[in-house]
């Protein structure tokens, strides 16, 4: 499908057909498309684009993340142009800062196309085996990971909720990774590029009250405009000698996008998280109520506005059981059927919802997925 253009929670298509997006830029667009707040950009475009070297808008959003999201970190955060390139930096910053190599991820975990992220993944061809030995796939909410978190390990990098099995109850789990990390000098690296002010304005991170050493941001941070971030200890952010740079690194679209988010964010004006938790909290009650009681092998599963469809009706603790128990092309299929019902479901199987999803737009998606079931 191809998108011509968006508003609000819409987007047509170039066949002029218009269907709810449940996407919303992998989640990047948590207000909604063309919404008031980001179209002051145009006041940025006016004063020119890239300027090569750091801009105003740096320092504003630096001390809004300090003062008001993280501040037990340090006041000065690495701005990049994706969530990928941030994850990269903040692995580098971690090897640097330790002077170790190894790097702990989870299985069923996402952080962007590097090449040590994607020994599992399908589309692998291109990456030399070697990189593979410097990191290590960990178990997903499953203790038997614990032993596993060695002192020649760097860090463990982690989302507090992965997408491929949103779930709101990990806090403990987060929790004995956190003591872990801790005991065994491990660096704790908690990727927020999809729950960072999504899940809360402090993102998993306050969600769950568990504080990592290093943090990536990206997404929601850029309100439609691509950015990446990484911020954390001072000590650990004061590391001399890593490379950072880069052209589009922290342009004044970018930072400025993010300083509207961030004011948007502590000011609670265009982001409500109550709205947002309401949205998913309604989608997966009803949902699982229809599924149970018309005995349907289909559950919703989610975090705060972070939802999925699973195709079992047994619970799932990890990624690794969705595969064992979901068939293989339930989600594209599905994406496929809700298609034809003109909601647009990404490749994913990810539902972001937006402040622009009213409870009527919910609602025509929850009745849509139990039409879809029937088919
Ligand atoms: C948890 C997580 N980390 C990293 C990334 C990569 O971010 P980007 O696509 O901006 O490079 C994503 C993107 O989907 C993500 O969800």
């Amino acid at each position: 499908m191809i998108i011509k253009s968006a508003d609000k929670c819409y987007v047509e298509n170039d066949q002029g057909i218009k269907l709810i997006d449940t996407t919303m830029g992998s989640g990047a667009q948590i207000i909604g498309h063309n919404n008031p707040l980001i179209k002051k950009i145009v006041e940025q475009v006016e004063s020119g684009t890239i300027y090569t070297i750091p801009n105003i808008h740096i320092s504003e959003v630096n001390s809004c993340l300090k003062n008001h999201i993280n501040p037990e970190f340090h006041d000065e955060y690495i701005f990049c142009s994706s969530g990928t390139e941030a994850n990269m930096r903040a692995i580098r910053l971690a090897r640097a800062y330790t002077g170790k190599n190894i790097i702990g991820r989870f299985h069923g975990g996402w952080h962007g196309g590097i090449d040590g992220f994607l020994e599992e993944h399908p589309n692998n061809k291109g990456v030399p085996l070697q990189v593979n030995k410097l990191f290590k796939v960990l178990p997903y909410n499953d203790d038997k990971c614990l032993d596993s978190i060695t002192s020649d390990m760097a860090a463990v990098i982690i989302e507090p909720v992965q997408g491929s099995n949103p779930r709101s109850d990990i806090k403990e789990f987060l929790t004995k990774i956190r003591e872990r990390c801790t005991e065994k000098g491990v660096l704790l690296i908690f990727d927020e590029i999809m729950t960072g002010f999504r899940l809360s304005s402090r993102g998993g991170s306050g969600l769950f009250q568990i504080t990592p050493d290093l943090v990536t941001y990206g997404k929601v941070l850029g309100g439609g405009f691509p950015i990446g971030a990484v911020g954390g200890k001072r000590s650990i952010m004061e590391t001399k000698n890593v490379f950072y740079g880069g052209t589009f690194s922290a342009n004044p679209l970018s930072m400025y996008a993010a300083k509207l988010m961030l004011e948007s964010i502590v000011n609670k004006t265009h982001v409500k998280y109550d709205h947002l938790n309401n949205a998913g909290e309604t989608f997966r009650n009803e949902l699982n109520e229809f599924f149970t009681s018309q005995k349907k092998k289909m559950r919703a599963i989610g975090c705060g506005p972070i939802n999925r469809i699973i195709f079992t009706d047994k619970f799932i603790t990890n990624r690794k059981d969705r595969d064992l128990y979901e068939p293989a092309d339930a989600q594209l299929v599905f994406s496929q059927k809700l298609k034809d019902l003109n909601i647009f479901v990404n490749g994913n199987g990810l539902y972001h919802f937006s402040m622009s999803h009213t409870p009527d737009v919910i609602n025509n998606i929850i009745e849509s997925i139990k039409i879809g079931s029937e088919k």
